[in-house]
């Protein structure tokens, strides 16, 4: 074999492996191995783990050697014994008592998504598989709304949102969005929009943030009267719709704007070429087998704004996952 054919079938195999490796990170967290080493007071043989978890040893050994493979474990040898303890990623991502867990979103994943990108070949863009799999309300909703304190930063500081004191958060979930946007902007009055079902599940399942400037308010956004505002973050909003239910959408949120008030649209970003980034393909693709949306280009985004009536786009990719554009009315 060639030396390029060589690499060509080993990215091929690294393509056709990769599920494994998700599926090895989905088992350890959901056998809660990465909290068990939290707390353990130190490194831990195997056999401690599988008691620890309820799990065989055999089994165990091979999970605990691919993880320290993909560094989400490190081990040490005592005694031609090993001994696993958590890496830095999952002391900061994996175990649930840290504040930056992303544990509940990469169950989700495991116990929804995965099966979802099953029907990939047949996928039509139809929200049929996630219906399909009836995934109850509570584990989507603590999946999706727990642990994602990471990664708002960057767009909400992509531009001075501080003009803007009155904010309503569109499908805002349990309010994770609006926490961080306080902090950055502490002089805002933040109103959550969400479904009724929502709002009352994050209430019962979830801690809400208690500041005084943030409140929920139950509705639907296709149908309700919106809060009023200056400015509308719609973040990971207009991904899951079809570009007719955007633009319904982005002209009731024109219509209840103040003039010379604005929309934050929070959303991973196409190249305008659509050649990638790849993982913003690949999230287009999540989009197809979950929902009837899809990820867009900016110039997309523009057409879609501008034919609700706002202007003054202005766009930023923030080089991490999900980007920022802000348009006036
Ligand atoms: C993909 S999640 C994004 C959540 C949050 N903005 C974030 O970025 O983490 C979509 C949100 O839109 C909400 N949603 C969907 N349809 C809605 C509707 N018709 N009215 C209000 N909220 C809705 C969902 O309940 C969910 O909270």
């Amino acid at each position: 074999m060639s030396s390029s054919e060589d690499h060509c079938y080993r990215l091929l195999t690294d393509y056709a492996n990769g599920f494994m490796v998700s599926q090895v990170l989905f088992a350890a967290c959901e056998l809660g191995v990465f909290d068990l080493l939290a707390e353990a007071p130190g490194p831990l043989a195997v056999a401690a783990v599988a008691a620890g978890v309820g799990a065989s040893s055999h089994a165990m050994e091979r999970l605990l050697d691919a993880c320290v493979s993909l560094k989400l474990l490190e081990v040490e040898m005592r005694g031609g014994q090993a001994f696993y303890g958590n890496t830095e990623m999952s002391r900061v991502y994996l175990s649930r008592v840290s504040p930056t867990s992303q544990c509940s979103m990469l169950l989700y994943m495991a116990r929804t998504t995965y099966h979802c990108w099953g029907h990939l070949a047949q996928a039509k863009g139809k929200n049929q598989y996630l219906r399909t799999f009836g995934v109850p309300a509570e584990e989507r909703f603590t999946a999706i709304y727990r642990g994602e304190r990471v990664q708002f930063i960057s767009v909400l500081t992509a531009f001075d949102l501080s003009l803007f004191p009155l904010v309503c958060d569109l499908g805002g979930g349990a309010g994770a969005l609006a926490k961080q946007c306080l902090c950055l902007y502490p002089g805002c009055h933040i109103t959550v929009f969400d479904l009724p079902e929502v709002v009352r599940t994050a209430e019962e399942h979830l801690s809400l943030p208690e500041e005084e400037q943030i409140g929920f308010q139950e509705g639907d956004f296709f149908k309700d009267r919106l809060p009023e505002a200056d400015l509308y973050i719609l973040a990971r909003i207009l991904h899951d719709w079809a570009d007719g239910k955007c633009s319904q959408l982005l002209e009731r949120v024109y219509q209840s704007c103040k003039p010379g008030g604005g929309i934050l649209v929070i959303e991973s970003l196409l190249d305008e070429d659509r050649r990638g980034p790849l993982l913003t393909q690949l999230y287009s693709l999540n989009m197809l087998v979950q929902t009837e949306g899809q990820e867009r280009t900016p110039s997309h985004y523009h057409e879609l704004l501008s034919s609700a009536g706002f202007r003054d786009f202005q766009f930023k990719k923030t080089g991490v996952i999900y980007d920022a554009i802000l348009a006036r009315k």
